[in-house]
């Protein structure tokens, strides 16, 4: 089933998510619906908390909604051996109509668990460590705006009240 995403400045989207302390029918419900929705709504990678469930799950496939070769559940990710750096710009499905460049570590080492409960160990570089440094952060409620220069934040904050505005005029 196919799940609305929740957009900046939910307050889901700031809080800690809890760990899963046992992989039931409804977290296996709820990661097929997370790919659906990240396939859905065009994103390579999407966290439990853009979909409204503060719950330390992220789904992976970075070979894109077309495609659709590649899809990963992580539960309770944990990275570590942060090394390097690069910048890249990213963009987030819960903050939409807006990109622009964040720095972050080149590699690291993910540790999670699949849907069957079985521990995940794996090295990564390149657009998947980026990738689950932009999820794993969902996680910990800190969106890729939290991590950019405070006027182009300022800026985007204007943007969003804009919006909001515009969004309370309409259902005037
Ligand atoms: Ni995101």
């Amino acid at each position: 089933m196919h799940r609305k995403i929740r957009t900046y400045p939910d307050p889901v989207l700031a809080q800690i998510a809890q760990p899963i302390t046992e992989i039931t029918d409804e977290i296996r419900i709820l990661a097929e619906d997370m790919l659906e929705t990240m396939y859905a709504d065009n994103g390579i990678g999407l966290a439990a908390p853009q979909v409204g469930e503060s719950l330390r799950i992220i789904t992976v496939d970075l070979s894109g909604p077309d495609k659709r070769e590649d899809p990963h559940v992580f539960i309770n990710p944990e990275l570590h051996d942060l090394k390097g750096e690069v910048e890249s710009e990213e963009g987030c499905l819960s903050v939409p109509g807006y990109r622009t460049n964040v720095k972050r570590a080149e590699c690291l080492k993910l540790c999670a668990l699949d849907l069957d409960g079985k521990p995940i160990e794996m090295h990564c570089d390149q657009l998947m460590a980026i990738c689950l440094q932009h999820e794993v952060d969902h996680l910990d409620g800190i969106l890729f705006i939290d991590k950019i220069s405070k006027l182009k934040r300022t800026l985007y904050e204007r943007k969003v009240k804009k919006w909001l505005k515009q969004k309370k005029d309409d259902e005037k």
